[in-house]
């Protein structure tokens, strides 16, 4: 790689941070110990979504495994910003990379409130905004929509000079309308994909398994469109673009960076193995030193020939 990393102003190891609500950095603390510390999988921390309230999260069962990934219906539950900012921020704050608040809310004034409280925390270096919530008053699904998603960045955009990154559903008609109308009202980064909507049915009696009905599916499986929408939405906005869906190593992220992510967030994958951050970062390393042997090789060919025709 040319240089160091920056991602909105924030210097960064390497391109690899988490997908929000896919790594349990407290949980995965008390199980790992402090080497957990020194040998961080990721280059940011991205929180699981956090909302005003406290939230239960759906009813079980929540998670349903696929072919090729998994349909969970978790549900968003957080202990709230109250419980938020005593509880779970002190230890966040003592990960030794920077930490990226995701939050949600259901109206102008929640989602507000949350930039506002943690534009005030100098632990947080950047929010991401998860659009995936219905509007309670239109009813509409914020991030399916530019207007909705303009309306939501026009009211908070001026709360904090935090880098503001908006996450894109996948379940919109065009997410890179959206994308653009993000950017047009003052994000400074977008990432995509989130889950993408669907169903697993009971084997025993056909009904939907899952305790929500319905869920996001993740993994592999939604790997194509990931990369068919980062493909889309990098052709429509300047600003930067964190991608995800279904990685599990360098090759995946390598596409994404190619389609014109500056970062790649690995979700599912860390399910399987928590230490795939690390992995999918060396493995990527390892091709991009390649690539550019490939490509010294390939010009050292190139002034070779234009030499001997000289000659
Ligand atoms: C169990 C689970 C929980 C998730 N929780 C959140 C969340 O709290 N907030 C959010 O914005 N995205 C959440 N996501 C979406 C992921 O961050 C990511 O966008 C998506 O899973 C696609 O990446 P992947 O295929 O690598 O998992 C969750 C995904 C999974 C599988």
């Amino acid at each position: 790689m040319s240089g160091p990393l920056v991602f909105c102003g924030l210097p960064l190891a390497h391109p690899i941070v988490n997908g929000s609500g896919t790594f349990d950095a407290i949980a995965a603390r008390r199980v790992f110990g402090d080497a957990l510390l020194e040998d961080f999988p990721f280059s940011a921390f991205v929180s699981k979504t956090v909302t005003v309230e406290p939230r239960r999260g759906n009813p079980p069962p929540r998670l349903y495994e696929v072919a090729a990934g998994l349909i969970n219906s978790i549900g968003l539950p957080n202990k709230g910003l109250d419980g938020y900012l005593a509880h779970d921020l002190p230890e966040l704050a003592r990960l030794p990379v920077p930490l990226i608040v995701n939050v949600m809310g259901s109206t102008h004034d929640e989602v507000a409130r949350l930039v506002e409280a943690f534009d005030e925390r100098d632990e947080v270096a950047a929010l991401e905004l998860n659009l995936s919530c219905p509007n309670v008053k239109t009813g509409l699904l914020i991030g399916t929509d530019a207007g909705e998603t303009a309306a939501l960045l026009s009211h908070v955009r001026p709360r904090t000079a935090k880098p503001l990154i908006v996450k894109l559903t996948p379940n919109a008609t065009d997410p890179a309308a959206v994308a653009l109308a993000a950017q047009e009202a003052g994000a400074d980064a977008v990432s995509l994909i989130n889950t993408l909507r669907g169903a697993g049915a009971d084997p025993r009696t056909g009904a939907p398994f899952l305790g929500a009905r319905s869920g996001g599916v993740s993994g592999p499986a939604v790997r194509a469109v990931a990369l068919g929408l980062v493909y889309e939405v990098a052709r429509r906005v300047r600003v930067p673009i964190v991608g995800m869906g279904g990685v599990q190593g360098g090759r995946d992220a390598a596409d994404l960076l190619g389609a014109g992510a500056t970062l790649v967030a690995v979700g599912t994958e860390s399910f399987r193995d928590p230490r795939a951050g690390t992995r999918v970062a060396r493995e990527l390393a390892v091709l991009e030193a390649n690539n550019l042997q490939t490509a010294a090789f390939r010009r050292a060919c190139r002034r070779a020939v234009l030499t001997s025709g000289r000659a």
